[in-house]
């Protein structure tokens, strides 16, 4: 091995070496970043409580080993179907309210506004508001709400 091959080696260990303690500074300080979420399906309603036409809350209480949620979605029905949306906005994290004068959902803390949709229409978001998933089995709604396993 001449100088040249066992400089290029070096240089090689070195950055591969250099790689991996970028990598694991950052699984230490965003370690709920790489973390992948789970989604759990929990039961919502029934069917025949859903909203024939227009926009509706429900709220839900998700219980596991290790917390409690007791949070609300958005279900919003039209000629397109079944749309379920994450109350939070995508600003910082607020909680959204419908505006059944306005037809709009809107955040009070900075004056985001979605609109039916959840399309992003006034304000700082910078994404609409999440559609959550679901599903209907034997005449009951189950929504799948999103957090670390
Ligand atoms: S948190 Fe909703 S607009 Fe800022």
């Amino acid at each position: 091995m001449d100088r040249r091959d066992f400089l290029k080696r070096f240089i090689k260990a070195f950055f591969f070496a250099l790689s991996l303690s970028i990598i694991s500074i950052i699984s230490y300080i965003y370690p709920t970043k790489i973390k992948q979420k789970k989604t759990f399906y929990i039961y919502l309603t029934e069917e025949e409580n859903l909203p024939k036409i227009g926009i509706r809350r429900f709220e839900y209480i998700f219980k596991n080993e290790e917390k409690t949620i007791n949070s609300f979605v958005f279900l919003k029905k039209d000629d397109k179907g079944l749309a379920v949306f994450s109350p939070f906005c995508t600003h910082l994290g607020c909680l959204v309210k419908w505006n059944n004068i306005q037809k709009e959902f809107i955040c009070a803390c900075h004056g985001g506004r979605f609109d039916v949709e959840g399309k992003v229409i006034a304000g700082p978001p910078p994404m609409p508001l999440e559609r959550l998933p679901f599903d209907i089995k034997d005449g009951k709604v189950y929504i799948g709400i999103k957090l670390y396993g």
